[in-house]
């Protein structure tokens, strides 16, 4: 029954990676083509290449994945593919986290990219009813000059739905404050600010995409709820928190939904999203995050329509499609 009630809820999904939503599918057929990426074409070998030991690992894996896209062709394939998922759930919009710079380094040009960003985005809303956004990141690992060339090609191509700037990969030992001059660039073009902070390091982390980088939302911000004074600015300043609990566990960050530091956001104030990160890889999905969080903390129907509401209010999309998508929710 609230099985049925989330599903019916319109949902918007804030915080997915393109690379990581290529179904199961598809990347055992990826696998194939390209051998020498070491990916496994047996659904339950690849089953077992998903059991991740700790965040560095998963993120070897992930990138073993995005090193099998080459072109436009795989580009749409997974944007249809996501879209599909979206749509099955009820998720009337997301904004898609694409890593072009990644991608260019494995071989993949520019324009193929954004052609199979282009006609996936098409077909997700035409086929699927889904609205797809871009958020474009940097894989912080590869330094400042990966910040400079996704702040290029971000600026330079201004794709149709590029909405904000994001900030991935590992945390620790890549401090945010170096990514300053791409997110203040991109700000004053009118993009937004979406850093990964607090997943896999504390919460001076967060601090530093807040102060340095113009945040205006988090990814994760997990580590978050060890910082009352930090709980306290996000619930005042309105700073909503990308939560993706099934990811945190499985990146082995948390021990468990029930350990996840998600109820402590909740009770200082803050705008909580509910969102997947990587769905195949971890064996998320959208309706499964909202099931899981429901029943570990044990929420009211009308709490989960909250939840839901602070993934609209907190999207990019325009003020009147927020509006109705409010009240889709508030009908419910
Ligand atoms: N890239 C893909 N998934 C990621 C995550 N959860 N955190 C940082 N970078 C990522
Ligand atoms: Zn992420």
């Amino acid at each position: 029954m609230l099985r049925e009630y989330i599903h019916a809820l319109p949902k918007v999904e804030l915080h997915v990676h393109l690379v990581g939503s290529a179904s199961v599918d598809t990347v055992v057929a990826l696998a194939a083509r390209h051998p020498s990426a070491g990916v496994p074409t047996d659904r339950a070998e690849l089953a077992a290449f998903y059991e991740f030991r700790d965040f560095d690992h998963f993120l070897k894996v992930y990138w073993a994945v995005q090193s099998m896209l080459r072109d436009r062709g795989d580009i749409d394939v997974l944007v249809t593919g996501l879209a599909a998922e979206l749509a099955a759930q009820n998720v009337r919009y997301a904004e898609v986290t694409v890593t072009p710079y990644n991608h260019v380094l494995d071989g993949m040009p520019g324009d193929e990219l954004l052609a199979g960003l282009e006609s996936g985005r098409a077909t997700a809303r035409d086929v699927h009813g889904v609205e797809l956004a871009w958020v474009f990141d940097i894989p912080g690992e590869k330094g400042i000059v990966a910040g400079r060339e996704t702040l290029t090609f971000a600026l330079g191509e201004r794709p149709d739905g590029l909405v904000a700037l994001g900030l991935g990969g590992p945390e620790i030992g890549v401090g945010r404050a170096r990514f300053e001059p791409f997110f203040t660039a991109a700000r004053e073009a009118g993009l937004h600010s979406v850093p990964h902070a607090g997943e896999t390091s504390g919460p001076a982390t967060v601090w530093s995409a807040l102060h340095d980088l113009g945040a205006e939302r988090i990814g994760h911000g997990t580590s978050s709820a060890a910082d009352p004074a930090l709980l306290a600015y996000l619930a005042e300043h309105r700073i909503p928190l990308e939560v993706c609990p099934t990811s945190n566990v499985r990146t082995r960050q948390v021990a468990s939904v029930d350990a996840h530091p998600v109820r402590r956001m909740l009770d200082h104030g803050v705008v909580v999203t509910l969102n997947t990160d990587d769905p195949p890889m971890f064996g998320a999905t959208l309706e499964g995050e909202y099931l899981a969080v429901a029943t570990s903390l044990g929420l009211r129907k009308s709490e989960v329509a909250a939840l839901a509401a602070n993934g609209v209010r907190s999207s990019f999309l325009p003020a009147s499609r927020k509006d109705e998508l409010l009240a889709e929710i508030a009908a419910v």
